[in-house]
């Protein structure tokens, strides 16, 4: 495997994800915690970071004490840092240098090897490498920058190299073949980091993790818990006690489509139709966090029902991944923190269960490989993501049964048409809203006095920032029509138009 040092950089996920797309496993550990070198790491990739290295409070690392191990690649701050460290200087740049740049290659090497001359590249830095250190070579420059590549000469270390660009960026075009010379060529790392090996290797893992006890595990319908209680089935079959909770804002029909798909891929889920409970629970609340708040803890008391009659589980499955466990390294100072997530709040203490989660080491696009290479259907590999509050958070003010059905039957207009024009896939997220305000229509003779559905799409990579989709006008025209012809109480449609940030992905 590979060890990423990150040193607060936007984009150390993104180098991560490049590692593992070329078959290499890697993880990411903060800068300040000492690598203790095993046969299983092969090299050493050093991030970026939002420091400047002449900052006084720059984060360190020992570069020469990680080169007597392994090969290292320092990106941008890590190039600046082992330039600096190996008594080369590093300043600020009269103008700051982000985005395109081209490649002029110096000398065929390794690292660069096999590149197109003028190969575009991204940057993204402040500072620039002015002198490389004695024994270093350049490697490549750009027509702004003195230094885009360097080595160390080779010697008694092993390989050093620093990139002043971003080679995991998407926008530099032939990035990830260098980061394969890196991996391949230079590291010797074998690509080995298959969907299917780590299906293999998790089954096993979890066989002796488990040995002959039971594991329950609540259910949402999405990628993430079932491509986990896959895994787990695979390894303890019926043993593993799924739970699906109908906490009536799914979806239209997704309680009966989503449980007999766990039927169809083998998986022992009971069905909870706690509809009534979630309704009454609602009644009468109108802010969103009290809604939020009500909707996770009867989920838990519900979840806790179903598990005190399966007394002797001592096991909860949980469908964490990577992103929700990397230690992140704070910008605001060196110190680190972590980022602490859990899918059923609090229950594993409560409980006294003991933790299984088979996905803990992927990213979100390798749990869909790994669910595709389990045979899981693309309809739910697919999915859009769905929150946990479901469709509470997208009626505004109250919710009752007659709103819930009323916003179902609009959203699944939506979400067909999206399907059936071959939209779905282009958008992150998509939905509908259910407005509380009512307006004037006409239909007919007669004049209407009814509620406005907002439709929402957006692009996303994360669902941190978003931007409003640009759907086809007729296409948003069929879906008006189609609602309002179709959904009585409905008699307007609009589109809502606002990116992330200003506006949030949900309207609650
Ligand atoms: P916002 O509205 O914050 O949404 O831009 C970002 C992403 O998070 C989802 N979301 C939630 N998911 N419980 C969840 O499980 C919640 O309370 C919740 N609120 C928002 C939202 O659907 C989007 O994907």
């Amino acid at each position: 495997k590979i060890i990423i040092l990150d040193f607060g950089s936007q984009y150390t996920q993104l180098i991560a994800r490049a590692v593992r797309e070329a078959n290499v496993y890697c993880e990411i550990i903060p800068f300040s915690k000492k690598v203790s070198f095993d046969d299983s790491i092969k090299g050493v990739i050093l991030s970026g970071s939002p420091f400047s290295v002449n900052d006084a409070n720059a984060p360190q690392v020992d570069v020469k004490a990680l080169t007597n191990e392994r090969p290292v690649l320092g990106i941008c701050y890590g190039a600046q840092l082992t330039a600096q460290q190996y008594g080369g200087s590093v300043e600020r740049s009269n103008k700051r240098e982000y985005g395109r740049a081209y490649l002029h290659l110096e000398k065929d090497d390794a690292l660069l090897h096999n590149i197109t001359p003028a190969s575009q590249v991204w940057m993204s830095h402040g500072d620039s490498i002015k002198n490389l250190p004695d024994n270093f070579e350049l490697l490549a420059t750009t027509d702004s920058i003195p230094v885009a590549a360097f080595r160390q000469k080779e010697g008694e270390t092993q390989p050093l190299y620093g990139l002043q660009f971003h080679p995991e960026v998407y926008h530099s075009i032939e990035g990830k073949k260098i980061l394969q010379n890196f991996l391949i060529n230079i590291c010797g790392c074998s690509q080995d980091w298959t969907p299917a090996h780590f299906i293999t290797d998790t089954v096993e893992a979890l066989k002796q993790q488990i040995g002959d006890q039971k594991v329950i595990m609540a259910l949402s319908g999405g990628v993430d818990s079932t491509v986990a209680a896959v895994l787990i089935n695979k390894a303890i079959g019926d043993r593993l006690h799924g739970i699906f909770v109908d906490n009536g804002v799914l979806r239209k029909d997704e309680f009966e489509s989503v449980l007999e798909t766990y039927k169809t891929l083998g998986l022992n889920v009971k069905g909870i139709n706690a509809k009534q409970r979630f309704y009454d629970a609602l009644a009468g609340k109108t802010d969103p966090e009290e809604k939020r708040k009500t909707i996770g803890g009867l989920f838990i008391d519900v979840f806790q029902d179903a598990a005190n009659e399966d007394k002797d589980a001592t096991f909860l499955g949980q469908g964490t991944i990577y992103p929700d466990v990397i230690e992140s390294v704070s910008v605001h100072g060196p110190s680190v923190t972590i980022k602490s997530h859990h899918n059923v709040g609090g229950l594993p203490e409560k409980m006294h269960l003991k933790l299984v989660e088979p996905l803990r080491s992927l990213f979100k696009d390798e749990v869909r490989r790994v669910g595709r290479e389990l045979g899981i259907p693309d309809d739910l590999i697919n999915r859009h993501p769905f929150p946990g509050p479901g469709l509470a958070i997208r009626i505004l003010g109250e919710i009752t049964p007659d709103r819930v059905a009323l916003l179902q039957a609009a959203d699944d207009v939506y979400v067909k048409a999206l399907k059936k024009h071959n939209l779905y896939a282009t958008v992150w997220q998509a939905g509908a809203i259910l407005l509380p305000i009512r307006s004037v229509g006409v239909m007919g003779d007669e004049r209407t006095y009814e509620y406005t559905i907002a439709l929402r799409a957006v692009t996303s990579v994360d669902g941190m920032t978003a931007d409003w989709a640009h759907l086809p006008y007729d296409f948003l025209a069929t879906v008006s029509n189609e609602i309002i012809n179709n959904v009585r109480g409905i008699n307007r449609v609009v589109y809502d138009i606002s990116s992330k940030p200003p506006a949030t992905i949900e309207w609650e």
